[in-house]
């Protein structure tokens, strides 16, 4: 059985309350747990790790080396500077989908730049928590046909 598992960068613990017109008021535990059931019908295995503290996320990125066959990331703002985590993303080189709940094209321009983006699969911005979804469903049918994309 296939595992996905989904981190969640810094702030992320706060979605739902935090800049609703920006991120939405789905708390993360409703994300997950719509994943949850998603992965559930697709006979997935799926995994959740939410941290605000980058070397915890690098930690648990380095467990998932052998043991993860796809993941989906909200890097939050690590995604735009963090190059430990670009490292250990590259590292482990498990594929993965990127995830951003708002349009980050669409706000500050440190927002606009992503390191991860040349190392993921592919991206999905400026979907709210439906993007996981459809992050999930993508991770899914790449899986199923043991293809990258
Ligand atoms: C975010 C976008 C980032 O720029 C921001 O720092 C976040 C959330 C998003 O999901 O839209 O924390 O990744």
């Amino acid at each position: 059985m296939a595992t996905i598992l989904v981190l969640d960068g810094p702030n992320l613990n706060l979605q739902g309350s935090r800049e609703p017109e920006y991120y939405g008021e789905q708390s993360l535990d409703l994300i997950h747990h719509r994943l949850s059931e998603l992965a559930q019908q697709q006979g997935v295995n799926i995994q959740f790790f939410q941290s605000n503290h980058e070397g915890a996320m690098i930690d648990r990125i380095h467990q998932a080396i052998g043991n993860v066959d796809y993941m989906i990331v909200n890097a939050g703002a690590w995604t735009h500077y963090s190059l430990a985590l670009y490292d250990a993303l590259k590292a482990a080189g498990i594929p993965f989908i990127e995830v951003h709940l708002s349009n980050i094209y669409a706000r500050e321009t440190f927002r606009h730049h992503s390191l991860l983006s040349p190392i993921a699969a592919g991206g999905i911005f400026g979907m709210g928590a439906y993007g996981y979804e459809l992050a999930f469903q993508a991770a899914c049918r790449f899986l199923n046909r043991n293809i990258e994309r």
